[in-house]
């Protein structure tokens, strides 16, 4: 009955006798052995996903020069780490807090971009210590970039712009429209240039990010044309870096499938960077892409399980021992997610139900009002699209200790973050 969810799920996923499985892996023994709320993420789906940025810029992006660089904010982790360090991809960190994560597992300061909004001295002497590249969102950090720079050689700067324009999504995920907080607007951008210019500050490239979980690429014209009006104003040379960002989206329910697809996504962004590149005489630049969520949403799984069933005035709840404290996109979003049971997913008559978990709000709900077969405790349920976002955001509300997340592929489990035990939860109280 709910088959067509199964095509949210890693490609991998398939029932065998009558379980969902991930990778090969049977998500109700990998609940027993970890228990729940437990996240599994699928190796071979992020490589999926990353194959097809590779494919898309290798035929759209001839000149060879390109790069991708794994937002960092969607999800990270060691394993994230190694994964990028696998995969000789760069890693985009906001803060000292994600630059210390990707440096201590190694990864060398060229693949280390430092992105936010809001750099303080901390993160800028992070960037100095282990990035290759900063990207200065406004004149103020600039200044303070030269001025805490004390000999040190600054990393290659480049510069956010902001383009005025919106993609289509929710307000809270614009970046990229007027009077955003994010990035310098046009006459600010020119005054970054002249000031680089004045003190020989090593500037690379332009960036701007529009947004986040778009569909429609078509809105990235404007702010590529603006962008590029900019770089044939400033003259950047010939060896210079372009970041249009990241952004594009996933489908998290049935409703909004098919999947946006990455080759779509990036064939519109190379065939315009070049033809209006061209119009404008400027040299090509390095292409650079700069994907969360669309690497990692698909391959992540969460898994819950049922604590009660009741009926409240009509109104069915299944309560699930997660919700808003490891995934608070749909309070924040009003994201609305699918899910299946993980024992006999297409099974029984349909109920109408909804999800949500053991915390204090009534926000604390992860799927309002599905089609679901009949609920009961001690039933496990299996959210897909759960890998970007979630574990990144996620709190100690009400005590909540984060879930365990384990890696699978081809029907090997590692266990890549414990589950966050009472301990963790006063280990700084002094
Ligand atoms: C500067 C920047 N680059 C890339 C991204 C990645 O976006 P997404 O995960 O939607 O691809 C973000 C997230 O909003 C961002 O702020």
């Amino acid at each position: 009955m709910f088959e067509n969810r199964l095509e949210l799920f890693p490609a991998s996923t398939s029932v065998e006798n009558g379980i969902l499985h991930v990778g090969q892996a049977n998500l109700s023994e990998l609940a027993q052995v970890y228990g729940t709320p437990l996240y599994v993420y699928d190796a071979g789906e992020m490589d999926l996903a990353l194959h097809q940025y590779v494919s898309a810029l290798q035929k759209y992006w001839p000149s060879g020069k390109w790069g991708i660089t794994y937002a960092g904010k969607a999800y990270l982790s060691s394993a994230i780490c190694q994964w990028v360090a696998q995969n000789s991809i760069d890693l985009d960190c906001t803060g000292a807090g994600e630059i210390g994560i990707a440096s201590r597992n190694g990864l060398p300061a060229k693949n280390i971009k430092v992105h936010g909004v809001n750099k303080n001295r901390e993160d800028l002497k992070a960037a100095f210590d282990h990035a290759g590249t900063i990207i200065v969102d406004n004149l103020a950090e600039l200044e303070n970039i030269a001025r805490l720079a004390g000999g040190k050689q600054i990393p290659q700067l480049w510069l956010r712009f902001q383009p005025g324009s919106s993609v289509d999504t929710h307000s809270y995920t614009q970046t990229g429209h007027a009077g955003s907080k994010f990035g310098m607007d046009a006459d600010q951008t020119r005054r970054a240039i002249t000031y680089c210019k004045q003190y020989g500050l090593p500037l690379a490239g332009i960036h701007f990010h529009q947004g986040s979980q778009f569909r429609d690429p078509e809105p990235l014209g404007d702010a590529l044309c603006k962008t590029l009006d900019l770089v044939s104003e400033a003259g950047f040379g010939t060896d210079w870096h372009l970041s249009p960002g990241g952004g594009w989206g996933v489908s998290y329910n049935e409703k909004e499938l098919p999947n946006p697809s990455i080759e779509h996504y990036v064939r519109f962004i190379c065939e315009l960077a070049a033809q209006e590149c061209k119009k404008r005489g400027i040299a090509l630049p390095t292409l650079h892409l700069e994907p969360g969520r669309s690497l990692v949403a698909r391959a992540g799984v969460a898994l819950y399980q049922v604590n009660a069933v009741k009926t409240v005035a009509g109104k069915n709840w299944a309560l699930i021992d997660g919700g808003l404290a490891d995934n608070p996109r749909h309070a924040l979003y009003n994201a609305q997610y699918s899910c299946l049971r993980v024992n006999r997913p297409f099974d029984g008559v349909g109920a109408n139900t909804s999800l949500a978990g053991p915390f204090c709000e009534s926000g604390d709900v992860l799927i309002e009002a599905i089609d679901m077969p009949l609920l009961a405790q001690g039933d496990l349920v299996a959210i897909p699209v759960s890998g970007a976002y979630q574990l990144s955001m996620a709190s100690n509300y009400n005590g909540a200790r984060k879930p365990a997340v384990l890696s699978v592929k081809d029907g090997t489990v590692r266990l890549v973050q414990r589950r966050e035990t009472v301990e963790d939860l006063i280990d700084r109280d002094l």
